[in-house]
């Protein structure tokens, strides 16, 4: 089978390496022509581990994979097409912006020649696979093509390996020979004995939101118990610890910290929140999520003034991390610059330090200083912030640190550390919930 990817972000990318892999011809197609030409000379247009290795390899080795900016070329022959474009929560609402993937079908609707599957891959509303349905009708007739929900579970950081070891893979479609297409597509991931789950196409496009709602929901459950341990002397990690070893709960995404943000667990709870609202379903779990986890990076930037009573001006922060989580350089809706930002507004120099999202963060946050290592952010800092939990920030050598920084306090927003051991060291210590 011929496979087309109309998108080369996060999951278009990944997607149609992981494709190129299992030995599918695969083209990525992306409307930007510098991303194209970039990825033509095997450069990643962001950070994900391994992904380099795999362009170079299928781009230029196995030659599985083509990439094109003409959806008309790309098409010729094509057996599936994936849209994978971006849907952002539209500005000042929290509904999800189809526009792109509106676009997408129109434009596949004017180039699709032969039978083929269109299949959504983006993360949208229910409702929304029938709607490029009628989009595509509108120029062609409903024997060339069927269409298919996929949706992608793939985490940034493990991006890779997500695709390639899903605890499931999902598809919703209402056609025999769609999901026989869809199985061939899979099958090598169900000799590896993956769970696939074939559905209906709402229920495809609910089961995406369903669960990145539920995760949000457990992290901002953990983020109020956490206040409740502050509050009263508890410990949220043994309190968490000993949630998560109860199975029907489970140990994940129980670690409290600042709040959840990145690309997609904001804007997909917004958006649920709003299909809910549309046909008048209660979802108000959901959307007390969303507003908790809306004002949680204030409550932490409070949480920091309130230190220093309220005055930071001139005082030196270093931000170790930018990145909204380890082993990516997308600072999408990253809490860490939200806090560098509030501090910076209130007079602090900030110092930031990141392995891999400086440049990215310079571009929305061009006001502050960067710092090309953890030393050099520390030097004459009076507090470190430890906004993401790279590796690199897990065996910091205090020792040192305290030499070069003028005060001794640290933040430690991802719990990596314990209090003792850092009071032990003279720093004063902020967990969160301990
Ligand atoms: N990023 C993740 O971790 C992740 C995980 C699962 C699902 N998703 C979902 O997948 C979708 C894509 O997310 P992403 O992070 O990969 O997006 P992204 O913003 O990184 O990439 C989107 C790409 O689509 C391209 N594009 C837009 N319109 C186009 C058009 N008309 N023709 C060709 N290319 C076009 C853009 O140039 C861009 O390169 C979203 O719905 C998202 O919610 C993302």
């Amino acid at each position: 089978m011929k496979l087309v990817i109309v998108g080369t972000g996060y999951v278009g990318l990944v997607s149609g390496l992981c494709f190129a892999e299992f030995g599918f011809q695969t083209v990525c197609v992306d409307k930007d022509i510098d991303r194209i030409d970039s990825l033509k000379k095997v450069l990643c247009p962001f950070y994900e581990p391994g992904l380099e290795n795999l362009l170079s390899k299928h781009l230029n080795k196995t030659k599985f994979l083509s990439l094109a900016t003409s959806l008309s070329e790309a098409m010729l022959g094509a057996d599936i097409v994936f849209i994978t474009v971006g849907t952002p929560t539209k500005r000042l609402e929290d509904e999800a912006d189809l526009t792109a993937v509106y676009k997408v079908a129109d434009e596949l609707a004017s180039n699709i020649k032969n039978y083929c599957l269109v299949v959504t891959k983006s993360t949208v509303p229910v409702g929304t696979t029938r709607e490029i349905k009628k989009i595509i009708l509108k120029k062609i007739n409903k024997e060339k093509f069927d269409i298919v929900s996929n949706p992608e579970f793939l985490r940034e950081g493990s991006a890779i390996n997500d695709f390639m070891r899903p605890d499931r893979v999902v598809f919703g479609c209402d056609s025999t020979k769609a999901e026989k297409m869809m199985r061939k597509l899979y099958r090598p991931l169900y000799l590896l004995d993956t769970p696939i789950v074939s559905t209906t196409i709402e229920s495809s496009e609910i089961i995406k939101y369903a669960s990145n709602s539920f995760l949000a929901t457990k992290i901002a459950f953990i983020n109020q118990v956490a206040d409740l341990c502050d509050a009263v002397g508890g410990n949220v990690q043994d309190v968490a610890k000993a949630m998560g070893l109860d199975q029907r709960i489970g140990s994940k995404f129980l670690h409290a910290g600042p709040g959840f943000g990145g690309s997609c667990f904001p804007k997909d709870v917004k958006a649920f929140v709003s299909t809910g609202r549309k046909y008048n379903v209660d979802l108000s779990i959901v959307d007390s999520v969303n507003h908790s986890n809306q004002r949680r990076p204030q409550e932490i930037v409070s949480k920091i003034l309130k230190h220093f009573k309220n005055d930071v001006k001139d005082k030196v922060f270093s931000i170790l991390g930018l990145s909204f989580k380890p082993n990516t350089d997308d600072v999408r809706d990253s809490i860490s610059i939200f806090i560098a930002e509030s501090l910076h507004k209130k007079g602090a120099v900030i110092k930031a330090y990141d392995p891999k999202a400086m440049e990215n963060a310079k571009l929305v946050l061009p006001s502050i200083k960067y710092s090309d290592s953890i030393q050099h952010s520390c030097i004459d800092a009076d507090a470190i912030v430890i906004g993401t939990e790279w590796n690199e920030f897990r065996a910091l050598n205090f020792k040192l640190l305290k030499e070069q920084m003028k005060n001794h306090i640290i933040f430690d927003l991802r719990n990596i550390y314990h209090k003792d051991e850092l009071n032990n060291l003279e720093f004063v210590y902020y967990g969160v919930g301990k």
